[in-house]
């Protein structure tokens, strides 16, 4: 077996998909929307439900797919176990560069007609058509923009120790010994190999900035990859590592941001998802926790885009596909839905009046780093580079955070791990 198929079959059996057939619950009437997502902490839920209230009074129905795993790895791979076994659903969360491969494959419907009658192309960011159309052809619809270059920070820890937001590295080791010391955890952290890679993809930027974190990621310039800023990116994930608690392996992102909830643990560096856990537990920004971005990093913003890409359905589903397409960008929905969701519009027109503190400093940073040409999209979730990439790299910095590499040679097999998997 290849390394896909071993991944595949084990995943499947862990989710208890082989066992129980791969065709899902009973199949979608014609008004009803099946729809595949990662969407299963407490925060990402609320945020759901809007979009399937919001479509339940337009009478189309909802069949819920949740595929339990953050950043969407596990939910990829039941994806293509359905479609292998041509039962495709109406729609797919779905990240960056995903939705170029799937609309390689020909999956895709075409949402041209649609796009065109309400002006898509007008309203949504160039960086998001980049992966919501291919070949001229509208196939998904984009739902938000998250960033994943952020700290949550639990406010009442920080004035406790008088501890300022840092703004540079050196300041954020400061900060992060205090807490420690004080018998907090310092950093909430989740042991898996995507939030490992959110966590990179902030270092990687603190320490090279734009040039760097473009030639590595995006370029994948193997000068950059194995080069001393990137040693020194490793170095800092190392020290990182130092301030995390003894049970972080395998740990859920969200079990991670209830721990600064809590005020059990400091801060957590996570993308602004993050956020949506945070306003479920009652807490307010400014008041009770504290969003700013990653200490050197301020200026620029990694994003990602959670998109609904749209497979291509029998001519009797497709009414109520064009519909959720159609709900997805309407102004107002995407307004609603990211007040929860933590993440920002994907559209340019919808109006920040209705975001909280941070939603509002996420808007306007968003906006000024697209003019200054400081937006990136996150390597780690699947906005710089083919998935086949972004796993390779994954493997390399997991294993280095895990102590299975010193610095040095983690550059070096970052270098040999991007090139193989091209
Ligand atoms: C990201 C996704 C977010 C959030 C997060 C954790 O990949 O864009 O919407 O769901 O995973 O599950």
């Amino acid at each position: 077996m290849n390394r896909f198929a071993l991944k595949l079959s084990t995943s499947l059996v862990a989710l208890g998909l082989l066992a129980g057939g791969l065709a899902g619950g009973p199949a979608a009437a014609a008004q009803d929307v099946e729809v595949l997502h990662w969407w299963t902490s407490g925060g990402e839920a609320a945020a759901l439900n809007v979009l399937k209230e919001d479509l339940e009074g337009k009478g189309v129905g909802w069949q819920d797919m949740p595929v339990a795993g953050g950043g969407g790895e596990q939910a990829m791979t039941v994806l293509r176990a359905r479609v292998t076994a041509g039962n495709a659903p109406t729609a797919v969360q779905m990240l960056g560069f995903d939705i170029q491969d799937w609309a390689q494959e020909g999956a895709l419907a075409d949402l041209n007609a649609l796009a065109a009658s309400e002006n898509w192309d007008k309203v949504v960011p160039a960086a998001l058509q980049r992966f919501a159309k291919h070949e001229g052809k509208w196939i998904s619809a984009p739902v938000n923009v998250h960033s994943t270059n952020w700290v949550w920070a639990n406010k009442k820890i920080f004035d406790e120790l008088e501890i300022a937001q840092p703004t540079s590295w050196d300041e954020l080791v400061a900060a992060l010994t205090k807490i420690k010391a004080a018998g907090y955890t310092a950093v909430a952290h989740g042991g898996q190999a995507w939030q490992d890679a959110t966590i990179f993809d902030a270092v990687v930027m603190s320490v090279g900035g734009p040039e760097l974190y473009k030639a590595a990621f995006v370029d994948l310039d193997p000068k950059a990859l194995g080069g001393a800023e990137m040693k020194e990116a490793f170095d800092r994930m190392a020290t990182l590592r130092g301030f995390v608690d003894d049970n972080f392996s395998g740990r859920d992102w969200n079990l991670a941001s209830a721990m600064v909830i809590e005020g059990k643990a400091g801060v957590q560096f996570m993308g602004d998802w993050a956020k949506g856990e945070f306003l479920k537990a009652g807490l307010q920004p400014d008041q009770d926790f504290l969003c700013f971005r990653f200490p050197g990093t301020q200026g620029t913003v990694t994003f990602n885009s959670d998109q609904f890409a749209m497979f291509s359905v029998g001519d009797d589903r497709r009414d109520a596909q064009v519909k959720l397409a159609s709900s997805i960008m309407a102004p107002s929905f995407q307004s609603a839905f990211n007040v929860v969701k933590g993440s920002v519009p994907a559209r340019t027109d919808v109006s920040d009046a209705d975001f909280d503190a941070c939603g509002k400093k996420g808007m306007k940073e968003l906006a000024a780093a697209s003019d200054s040409g400081k937006l990136f999209g996150s390597m780690a979730h699947g906005h710089a580079a083919p998935a086949s990439v972004k796993n390779a790299i994954y493997d390399v910095v997991t294993a280095h955070f895990n102590g299975e590499y010193d610095a040095a040679t983690a550059a070096e097999e970052l270098i040999n791990a991007v090139e193989a998997a091209q």
